[in-house]
């Protein structure tokens, strides 16, 4: 009898090992996610605080297979099972622990989240079920009842598996490991100015689309050899679309009604469509450019058999000529505002339509036709509601300061996070920097890495302007000098200058500044910091008049740069940072906001404002 207990449980050891290699689920990003019908997995998710890791290592630190994941249950009185998610506490996601739970406002580590869900499988009969993630911060292992769908490094892009095989009629669950533990290795390296927080800080959600379907589209404005040419005869749209499948013959038909388009095309051998068509005539004469001033987006559909997806896009044209930035042809100052990826009111991930919408309405009251979305891709709606208000973004990736230049994982880290970054927002009108880096210091191994990245990012987007917040740190006999070998590969060459915070306090009236590349320029931070409600001579740091100052001094400054094509000030509010720690000024916030951490405006604010009135 012994022994046939223990054969039993090796091959039921074996039939767990076998199940939890199955090859995971990890698919390509589908494109569009909030153009499809899906069962949301918001709400009260439990969560269990795994220092050690427990719940995925055994005590000789291998990964066990009797982990957290299997969510058992105890079959006899005597068993021993030393977790129980049902009986854990509840946070609502998407949010990051750290404001949830007080207790894990410095936490850094695993925590396990659970949540149960019902699937009526009639919603999926011959469909596919995608389980989509808008982000988690950093490390993620996904499992769906008990089985391991796929690990995602990266705390700040979507990412989604095919979980159909693994979903039973009635009761399933899905149980994520989040670590965001920093690593030298990692993308952003271990220190970087914002707060650290963890979790599945986006929405979570079962998409349900047909066995074939639309995995990404593409539809944009070609250029014209010259714009704003008054005799335009006709305008070329761009139009590409991929099936999850290497299917030919499928027919793709796409719609834009305002425009009476409708069009069918055929896919490739593998399943893919590349074509282009021209507006024409009484469409050319209601056509209508996306831009600042009038942000037109076109209701479009796109059907493929029984996959219809809905989007709204704007057609614009974007390039660079010497030292100007060209929209739809004509040259454009950006005037801009930092922003992170923070609660309007109160610190936390911003995660809503409504924290955009409070975010992006207080840079249209700073007159802004531009924002830096630092230093990591926002949250999807920050990017559409930003579009929907014609405001312009530079949308960036982490790499961010002392990055591993050589480590092989590192670059592909990198790469992984640009190419979620591009997939998921190509086809936003207002997007129209991708940036690869911020303030990283100049050796060779990081040449080579940025300029692979930089052409890597071309061979994905070639619509686009490339650029990296490059730094200039210092001047003599007050003449500063841009000096970085990474110009050749950006379409805009941006840095970040402090001076009157952390260098020459009293002299931007006396600097020069010397540019030698014959491209756009833009400032992409300048600014100091202030106590919201500190007031006293401008010559004393933290009071609202010294940011006052520098914020006068600099603006006075900068219109003295010859070829500034714009400018993104650091920041818009606020932020906190583990690296400001000074008491009853900064208490774990980084002060250079020109609103408070509650909202409120300093007087910098009015500076600025005014200073973009006469650009
Ligand atoms: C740097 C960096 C920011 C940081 C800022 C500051 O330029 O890019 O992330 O917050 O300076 O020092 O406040």
């Amino acid at each position: 009898m012994k022994g046939n207990k223990r054969l039993l449980a090796a091959i039921f050891s074996l039939g767990c090992m076998l199940t939890a290699w199955a090859a995971d689920k990890d698919v390509p990003l589908i494109q569009n996610v909030m153009g499809y019908e899906s069962q949301s997995l918001n709400g009260a998710w439990n969560y269990i605080v795994d220092v050690q890791e427990e719940g995925y290592y055994d005590y000789r630190m291998n990964p066990t297979r009797w982990g957290f994941f299997q969510n058992a249950k105890p079959q006899k009185p005597e068993d021993l099972i030393e977790y129980d998610f049902d009986k854990s506490p509840t946070m609502q996601i998407p949010s990051d622990w750290n404001t949830q739970d007080e207790k894990l406002f410095f936490y850094e580590g695993t925590v396990w989240f659970y949540k149960q869900f019902r699937v009526d499988s009639s919603a999926f009969r011959g469909n596919r079920a995608l389980l989509y993630f808008g982000a988690v911060n950093y490390d993620a292992h996904v499992y769906v009842n008990g089985q391991h769908v796929g690990h995602h490094i990266g705390g700040f892009t979507p990412f989604n598996y095919d979980v159909t095989d693994l979903l039973k009629d009635g009761e399933n669950n899905v149980i994520v490991k989040v670590d965001n533990k920093r690593h030298a290795e990692d993308v952003p390296t271990q220190i970087f100015d914002w707060w650290n927080y963890g979790g599945i800080t986006r929405d979570v959600k079962l998409v349900s689309v047909p066995a074939v379907y639309l995995e990404d589209y593409s539809l944009g404005l070609e250029k014209m050899k010259s714009e704003g040419v008054k005799s335009v005869k006709s305008r070329t749209i761009s139009f590409s679309a991929k099936l999850n499948k290497a299917e030919a013959g499928q027919q793709v038909t796409l719609s834009i009604p305002e425009l009476k388009i409708e069009k069918s095309f055929t896919t490739d051998a593998d399943g893919k469509v590349n074509s282009q068509f021209s507006i024409v005539n009484s469409q050319l004469k209601k056509f209508q450019l996306w831009s600042p001033e009038n942000p037109k987006l076109y209701q479009v559909k796109i059907s493929m058999g029984a996959n219809t997806v809905s989007d709204e896009i704007g057609f614009r044209t974007i390039e660079t000529r010497d030292k100007q930035i060209l929209l739809n042809g004509k040259p454009i100052f950006l005037k801009g505002i930092s922003i992170h990826n923070e609660k309007p009111n109160g610190g936390g991930r911003a995660n809503s339509v409504e924290d955009a919408r409070t975010l992006l309405s207080w840079a249209k009251e700073l007159g802004c036709n531009f924002v830096r979305l630092a230093h990591y891709p926002h949250h999807e709606e920050m990017v559409r509601e930003a579009e929907k208000m014609g405001i312009l973004v530079w949308s960036e990736i982490p790499v961010y300061w002392t990055i591993a230049w050589k480590n092989p994982k590192t670059y592909e880290n990198a790469k992984n996070q640009l190419t979620d970054m591009i997939s998921r927002d190509h086809n936003r009108a207002n997007i129209i920097i991708w940036s690869i880096a911020n303030e990283t210091p100049h050796s060779p191994e990081r040449d080579t890495f940025l300029g692979n990245l930089a052409q890597y990012a071309r061979t994905l987007d070639n619509t686009r302007l490339i650029s990296m917040a490059m730094e200039v740190t210092g001047a003599s006999n007050y003449v500063n000098r841009l000096n970085d070998n990474m110009n050749k590969y950006v379409d805009v060459v941006s840095f970040n200058q402090y001076i009157g915070w952390y260098r020459d306090v009293n002299d931007a009236p006396k600097m020069k500044w010397e540019i030698p590349y014959n491209k756009p320029v833009i400032i992409s931070e300048f600014g100091g910091g202030a106590r919201y409600g500190l007031h006293g001579p401008k010559n004393q740091r933290w009071t609202e008049e010294f940011q006052e100052n520098l914020y006068i001094e600099n603006c006075a400054m900068l219109d003295k740069i010859d070829g500034l094509a714009g400018t993104t000030p650091w920041i818009l509010k606020d932020f906190r940072s583990p690296r400001r720690v000074l008491p009853g000024v900064q208490d774990y916030y980084n002060r250079k906001g020109l609103f408070s951490d509650k909202g409120e405006k300093k007087k910098a604010f009015y500076v600025l404002k005014k200073w973009y009135e006469g650009k």
